[in-house]
């Protein structure tokens, strides 16, 4: 039997660093869903898809091999055999991937991926629906969420020590707004706590205090 523990969460609440390390704490497998979804609209951005067109983001979803890896706490993912782990944060994928999260086609895709590697090992799956519908049946669930102020002065802070972009806060935190929006408003899956999920307020928080947190409510049971 393998036990799965599901983090979601809205853009910059701290999920996917906090269930890296969890994973690395636990010696578990850690799926970023979200980079499965970035994949998706990477490629079809580089191969020039109509990104309004459902029929042709469909398509490229049941024609794309996405293989996952992680290794020595290290997380790849490669499209048709390449590794496009560093292409996912860019400005264009950022911009575009809300839209693509919305079409039916391609989350039910890449729903069947994700649960059929949770069925294998024990995993730490972090996203927006994991503990909805992916993996409903999990045996932890953790809602972590922060104010868009700080999850937006987050995202600001990496976005410049990643790639050194050239960006205005100000765009910064209305990309976050937008995002929530799409994301807790599309029809399939919205962003939405479990119900039997934890909730973990991370904006006076730490992420060791985060971590902790969680870890304390794992080992308790
Ligand atoms: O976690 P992230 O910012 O990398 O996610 C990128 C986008 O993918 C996000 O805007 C919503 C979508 N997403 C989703 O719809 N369902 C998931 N399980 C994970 C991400």
């Amino acid at each position: 039997m393998t036990i799965s523990i599901a983090i979601d969460g809205p853009a910059g609440a701290g999920k996917s660093t906090i269930a890296r390390l969890l994973a690395k704490e636990l010696n578990f497998t850690y799926l970023d869903s979200g980079a499965m979804y970035r994949a998706v609209t990477l490629k079809a951005i580089e191969d020039e898809f109509d990104l309004n067109d459902n029929t042709e983001l469909t398509q490229l979803v049941k024609d794309l091999e996405l293989d996952i890896t992680y290794q020595n706490n290290v997380f790849r993912i490669y499209a048709d055999g390449r590794d496009i782990t560093d292409k996912l944060r860019s400005a264009a994928v950022d911009n575009n991937v809300s839209r693509v999260a919305q079409v039916k086609s391609v989350r039910d895709e890449l729903v069947k991926k994700q649960r059929e590697i949770a069925s294998k090992q024990n995993i730490v799956m972090d996203g927006r629906d994991i503990g909805t519908r992916v993996l409903p049946d999990a045996d932890f669930k953790f809602y972590i969420t922060a104010t868009v102020q700080e999850r937006a002065q987050r995202r600001y802070k990496d976005i410049l020590k990643s790639n050194g972009r050239d960006i205005d806060f100000k765009d910064v935190k209305k990309e976050i707004i937008q995002r929530d929006k799409i994301d807790s408003t599309r029809k399939y899956s919205p962003l939405k706590k479990a119900e039997d999920a934890v909730v973990v307020k991370s904006t006076d928080l730490t992420i060791k205090e985060v971590l902790k947190k969680v870890l304390n409510i794992i080992e308790r049971s």
